[in-house]
């Protein structure tokens, strides 16, 4: 049985006040569900720390948004899996939309950062995901597939099970535009096909495949009722504790 997890991604928002008294807004709202379902926050570099220390104690695990693929060096601007390591983080996000499609990131940069992940000790959340246009023209398939493949390159069997998958769809990021639990289920169980064949069954049932998109406490609980969706990665509602943590508790 996956254990559902489900992570927030604050993307470029909060302060040294907020991110704090958000971080513990989540703590404290979920202190009746710990143990229940895998939690996570992701907050901008610069309030890691801190946030890791609002979380000190509790089972609300630190990520970051990014990583870089080198361990260390002249990488101006760039953050190691290494210096995640060290100020507490258990996980990392890789190959965000926004990063692909507004940072230029491609598949092959997004595939060191998963290894760079690993390979420093956290566990990467590889972002997948269609436009629009990609969706109209019935390349949501092909789309994700490539991403996979291409993401998860050189990857072994053992190094898979530090992985989980968030299927994005980018016209339902920020959008308030939700997949329906069915347009999720039918991608996630194409996913969890396609892990099958690059590696065995065995794996591909047990590698949590979470689905993020204009995620909300209204939507969460249809869309966790599907069979392939293991969790969410929360945008926007993660932003409102109260929001984030009724997301939680519909994904128990
Ligand atoms: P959203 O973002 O919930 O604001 O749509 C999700 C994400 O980008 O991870």
């Amino acid at each position: 049985m996956r254990k559902s997890f489900v992570a927030g991604n604050w993307k470029m928002n909060t302060d040294v006040h907020s991110s704090v008294k958000l971080a513990q807004g989540v703590v404290s709202g979920c202190k009746d569900v710990v143990g229940k379902v895998d939690v996570a926050v992701c907050p901008p570099f610069v309030y890691l720390q801190q946030v890791g220390a609002a979380l000190q104690s509790s089972h609300i695990a630190l990520g970051s948004q990014d990583v870089y693929f080198e361990q260390k060096g002249a990488f101006t601007g760039e953050i190691s899996s290494a210096m995640l390591k060290d100020v507490g983080c258990a996980y990392a996000i890789c190959g965000h939309s926004e990063r692909r499609h507004v940072i230029g990131e491609t598949d092959e940069l997004i595939n060191k950062k998963v290894h760079a992940a690993i390979l420093g000790g956290l566990l990467p959340i590889l972002c997948v995901g269609e436009l629009i246009e990609e969706r109209k023209a019935n390349k949501t398939a092909e789309v994700v597939t490539r991403q996979m493949k291409k993401g998860l390159a050189g990857l072994t069997p053992e190094k898979m099970s530090a992985v989980t998958i968030a299927y994005e769809p980018v016209w339902a990021i920020g959008t308030g535009l939700t997949a329906t639990p069915q347009q999720a289920q039918e991608v996630h169980a194409m996913i969890r096909k396609l892990l099958a064949e690059m590696y065995d069954r065995k794996i591909a049932g047990e590698i949590r495949i979470q689905y993020g998109g204009s995620a909300k406490p209204d939507n969460a609980g249809e869309l966790m009722q599907e069979e392939d969706v293991d969790g969410l990665l929360v945008g926007g509602a993660s932003l409102k504790a109260d929001d984030f943590v009724a997301i939680v508790k519909a994904s128990v």
